[in-house]
């Protein structure tokens, strides 16, 4: 019955994360590098933390529009340490 229960668990969350992945695009390459590079400190949504980390959702786009804003973003820690080329860097940004 546990051996039962172990299988149907297992095709349960294979069926849960194919469905995941396909929803999010697996073709969406921008969204996945967020997910591995950036999310664990600015959420799965963008939005950050007050105080803590800033939001870039909706907001990364006003760097755009100021003097330095382009470099600046591709050069805080967290861009500029992440392990992707810098297409794969100007996909998760513009994603924001
Ligand atoms: C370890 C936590 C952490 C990770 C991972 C991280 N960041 Fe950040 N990020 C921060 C913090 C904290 C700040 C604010 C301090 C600063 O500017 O360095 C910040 C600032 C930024 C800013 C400037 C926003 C502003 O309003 O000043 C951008 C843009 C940014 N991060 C993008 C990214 C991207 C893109 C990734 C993934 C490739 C990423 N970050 C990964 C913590 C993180």
């Amino acid at each position: 019955m546990k051996l039962f229960l172990l299988i149907l668990s297992y095709i349960t969350l294979s069926a849960f994360v194919s469905v995941s992945l396909a929803e999010d695009g697996a073709d969406n390459l921008g969204r996945q590098n967020y997910t591995l590079n950036c999310q664990g400190c600015h959420l799965p949504d963008a939005s950050g933390s007050p105080g803590l980390v800033p939001k870039i959702k909706d907001f990364v786009g006003n760097f755009l529009h100021v003097e330095g804003g382009r470099e600046f973003i591709v050069q805080v820690p967290g861009s500029a340490n992440a392990p992707i080329n810098d297409q794969e860097l100007t996909d998760v940004l513009t994603g924001c």
